[in-house]
Order: structure tokens, then sequence, then C-alpha cells
């Protein structure tokens, strides 16, 4: 399969086979994302792999409820690391200044990097032949997964992420994503047009639960972005980052 292919027949996968996933392919995965772009050569970040049930057991208990992360061969963690740069710092004899860790520019660059990194662990794993799924859910209780997994300041968990053999046989279809023309423009930002493709993708999405789900679940994309634009966006977040030493001044 080439890479356009590989991308365009992406889907989350939760449910799992046993076969568990060598820890030589986690290594390889690791190292494919890590050869991913980086702002000023930061690489500001660190995964854990969770390989000690009872921290899972703890984080689908006291986090998030997701089945996924107890069936799932690979858990790791990705997080937003600007720990080590303070560590760089001192192996010059110097010290890095409160400024840098405060800065919203480095808060910016740091989960970038971080993010850009795990998606490429997602196509260096799916290219192999496993499934992912990211966990932003664990950010329901990020100081929890903090506790758990013995982040010191200057660090934060991003998201998780599942791993493992795909459960189903993957021929379902992928999930549709918005319009082309929705989402990229030629020189200048205009939204001519675009409600009238919404109106039409908003059927694509109805159709496409209603077959997944056996008639279970009719609801259009952009219903889903109301209800989910009206709930909390996990208000205690700006407070667990800044103890994490994350000011964003
Ligand atoms: C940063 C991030 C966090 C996510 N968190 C979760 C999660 O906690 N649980 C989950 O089941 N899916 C999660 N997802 C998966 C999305 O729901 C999924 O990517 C989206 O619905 C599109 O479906 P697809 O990946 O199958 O194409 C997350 C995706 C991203 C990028």
């Amino acid at each position: 399969m080439n890479v356009l292919e590989l991308l365009q027949k992406h889907q989350s996968i939760r449910k799992f086979k046993e076969e568990p996933v060598s820890a030589e392919l986690v290594r390889d995965i690791i190292i494919s994302a890590q050869h991913a772009s980086t702002s000023e050569f930061i690489q500001t970040y660190t995964v854990i792999n969770i390989t000690d049930r009872s921290i899972t057991e703890a984080i689908y208990n006291e986090v998030t409820a997701q089945k996924t992360i107890l069936g799932a061969p690979v858990f790791l963690m990705f997080c937003v690391d600007v720990n080590r740069l303070h560590l760089a710092c001192r192996m010059n004899d110097r010290e890095a200044p409160d400024s840098y860790l405060e800065a919203t520019e480095t808060f910016l660059m740091a989960s970038v990097d971080t993010a850009i990194m795990a998606q490429n662990a997602v196509v260096a794993a799916e290219s192999e032949g496993l499934g992912c799924t990211y966990i932003g859910g664990i950010r329901s209780n990020m100081k929890k997964v903090i506790e758990l997994l013995k982040l010191p300041r200057g660090v934060y968990p991003l998201f998780g992420m599942v791993m493992g053999y795909p459960l189903a046989a993957g021929d379902e279809k992928a999930k549709p994503r918005l319009p082309l023309e929705v989402v990229y423009k030629e020189n200048e930002y205009q939204t001519a047009g675009d409600e009238e493709l919404i109106r039409e993708y908003d059927e694509v999405i109805r159709n496409y639960y209603i077959e997944r789900t056996g008639g279970q679940r009719n609801e259009t994309w952009t219903q889903q972005m109301s209800d989910f634009v009206a709930k909390p966006q996990r208000p205690g977040l700006k407070a667990v980052l800044q103890e994490q030493g994350f000011a964003l001044k």
C-alpha cells in the first residue's frame, strides 16, 4: 500500500487481538516518530510505555473509563517535556530562565512537536499492520496522570495512545472527512459556499453513523459539533498546567 492510500484508509482502532506487539516493533515505531520535524530541534517529548497494569487500571478508574485502555496490548503516554531543555542548560553550566518555561510560545512549540511526532507514530504503526487510537480523555484528570507517571515540572501528558493488532478485518470505510473545498482555500480565507457543502457532508456523516451502528446513531456532523462546543472544555486544565510550570505568559 502506498503512503497516500495508507493515510486515506486510517481509522481509529479501539478493539484489538490479544496478540502482543513486540517490544522491538514499539521501539521502531518510536524511533520513526522521533524523525518527525521538530521546531528549533527541541525534541520536547517523552513517550512513556505503560506496562504496569496497576497504572493502566488507575487511569481507567480515576481518569478516563475507556475500555480500550484495558484491552490494548500497548498503551503509550505522549508527554510534552521541556524539563530536558533545563537539563541541557545545566549541562552547559547555565540555568534556563523561568521565562522560557512560562512563555506561551514554549507551550505551543513543545505541544505541537509532541503531536507531530505522535502522528508519525500512528503512521508508522499502521504501516506495520497495527491500529491506534489517541486517548485525549486522559486530560479529564491530568493531575492524576502526572502523579501516577511521576511527571516533574516542565512535563505534562498531552494524550495517551492505544496500539495493537486490529480485531476486525479492517475493511470498514474510513470515517468521511469534510469536503476538501471547506478546509483548503487559495490565497485568502473565505467561506463562500461552505454552508452548502457542510449541509451535504452532514448527510454523509448521518449515513455513515446509521450504517456503522445499525441505525442506533443518527446524527449529523454539525449536530455533533453544536453539542460538543456547548460542553465545558476541561476547565481545570489551566491550573494543572500552571502547576507544572507552564504559566502561558
Ligand atoms: C488528540 C486526539 C485525542 C483523541 N481522544 C480520543 C479518546 O480519548 N477516545 C477515543 O475513543 N478517541 C479519541 N480520539 C479519536 C477521534 O475520535 C477520531 O480520530 C475521530 O473521531 C476520527 O475518526 P478516525 O480516527 O477513525 O478517522 C482522539 C483523537 C485525537 C487526534
